[in-house]
């Protein structure tokens, strides 16, 4: 199959990696990629969000699948500029991925599902927004309605906290269009859980559980970050509980979004707090009654946790994404091995705020059974490969338990070093904290 890529992170190069470990030889691409993609994908010189450049190149070289990595291609419609010539793409039409770019549509699509989320209200007037808090208790969470980068979420402890965060979006315009809608949100209490669902506009198979590590220092100290480590399988959800996700979260959506004319094809990521009684009482259930709650959606696959699930897939991967972006995922032939995945993130000195790049990293050598490196923030620059973002690498442990995987991550790792790096040294705590 010929397929491109699009993206140029971690999760873009275990996208293109887990495609290369497929028994049928591929002939991939990435758009623009990075200096470990280069290693399975030829990069081409286009950016991920260039709509325009994309449909020259896909126009000319007609490929038989594009899988889209980052959400901003999918927001403002990439998948639909290339369905338009026929190509089958594996992330869903901008239609779709609103249920990423626009949080109030996706808690609109969960109140019509009934699916069970944190219960929320929407503003555009902050006077309005401020009166409205003293319903919600606190801590409280307050969102920016789009994409924020991350950013626009604030959980506040206090009311002042709240209140600066709901003038910094509508009055202050910090994040511009994105928080010109704010949510008031209630809090969640317990463990996060990510889940990835392989969606085909009617069916849906999910892969398997993992968790995410969103503080950026140990102990989940410090500012939020795109995801500092993950591992697969996350014990807080076990394998026995995915039938009733999928069948109380997921499919309502789909089901949901099919209802309205969307056609959803892709990833559809979500993002779970668990309250059980098994995982800890962590603090009151939510207003909904669940145990289980949406926190969030997404439109694509999480990273860093794609680099942990991957390397967990037998079968065909390419068929697979093919399959979902072709309207029949059933006839795919995808297996979960035996194993325990757990990514640790290489992270620039100074990330989440601002770093140098430039650094040249040293020590990087062929992966093997026990550890894959994939580049996140990287640039060949003659023969040195050297940092180019604020997540460097994501460095996966493959295990036949955990505690193994975690080893084989930091073993990996030990070797490996550029000026001003730094990583969490405690990726899996919760599970292990669980014994
Ligand atoms: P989001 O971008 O919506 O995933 O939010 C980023 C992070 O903020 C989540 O991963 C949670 O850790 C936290 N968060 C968001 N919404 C809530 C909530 N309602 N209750 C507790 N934590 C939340
Ligand atoms: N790791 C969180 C995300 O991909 O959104």
């Amino acid at each position: 199959m010929k397929i491109l890529v699009i993206g140029s992170g971690g999760r873009e190069h275990a996208i293109a990696w887990r495609l290369a470990q497929d028994e049928e030889k591929h002939q991939i691409f990435a758009a623009p990629g990075n200096a470990g993609i280069a290693s399975v994908a030829k990069c081409l010189d286009i950016k991920a969000d260039d709509v325009p450049a994309m449909v020259r190149w896909a126009e000319a070289e007609k490929p038989d699948l594009v899988v889209v990595g980052p959400e901003a291609p999918l927001v403002i419609g990439m998948t639909d500029a290339l369905n338009k010539l026929g190509i089958k793409v594996f992330g869903p039409v901008a239609a779709g991925a609103k249920m990423e770019g626009s949080k109030r549509f996706a808690k609109e699509v969960m109140d019509a599902a009934g699916v069970p989320t944190g219960k929320a209200e929407t503003f555009t007037d902050a006077a309005k927004a401020k009166a409205a808090l003293p319903a919600y208790g606190l801590p409280v969470v307050i969102k920016a309605d789009g994409l924020a980068a991350g950013k626009g979420v604030i959980v506040a402890e206090s009311v002042e906290q709240a209140e600066a965060a709901i003038d910094d979006m509508l009055v202050g315009n910090k994040f511009g269009a994105a928080g010109a809608e704010v949510l008031i949100e209630e809090f969640l209490h317990g463990e996060e859980c990510s889940i990835l669902a392989m969606v085909d506009g009617k069916d849906a198979v999910l892969l398997p559980s993992s968790q995410d590590h969103k503080r950026v220092f140990d102990g989940d100290k410090g500012p939020n970050t795109g995801g500092m480590g993950a591992y697969s399988p996350a014990p807080v959800i076990t394998s026995d509980k995915l039938p009733m996700i999928k069948e109380k979260i997921i499919m309502p959506v789909v089901n949901e979004l099919r209802k309205r004319g969307i056609d959803y094809r892709g990833i559809l990521y979500a993002g779970l707090m668990v309250n059980t009684s098994e995982s800890n009482p962590h603090g009151p259930l939510a207003k909904s009654g669940s145990e289980i709650n949406v926190v969030e959606f997404n439109a694509r696959f999480g990273d860093p946790e794609t680099e942990a699930v991957l390397p967990r897939l037998g079968g065909s991967f390419a068929k697979a994404l093919l399959n979902a972006a072709s309207g029949c995922l059933s006839e795919s032939d995808i297996v979960i091995r035996d194993c325990t995945a757990a990514t640790v993130i290489l992270a620039s000195g100074g990330y989440p705020g601002s770093y140098e790049k430039g650094k040249v990293i040293a020590g990087l050598k062929a992966d093997d059974d026990k550890a894959i490196v994939f580049h996140c923030g990287t640039k060949q620059v003659s023969e040195d490969i050297v940092t180019a973002g604020g997540r460097v690498m994501s460095v996966t442990g493959i295990g036949g338990n955990l505690r193994e995987a975690v080893d084989n991550a930091y073993q990996r790792i030990a070797s490996i070093s550029f000026d001003g790096m730094f990583y969490r040294k405690d990726i899996a705590h919760r599970a292990f904290e669980r014994g």
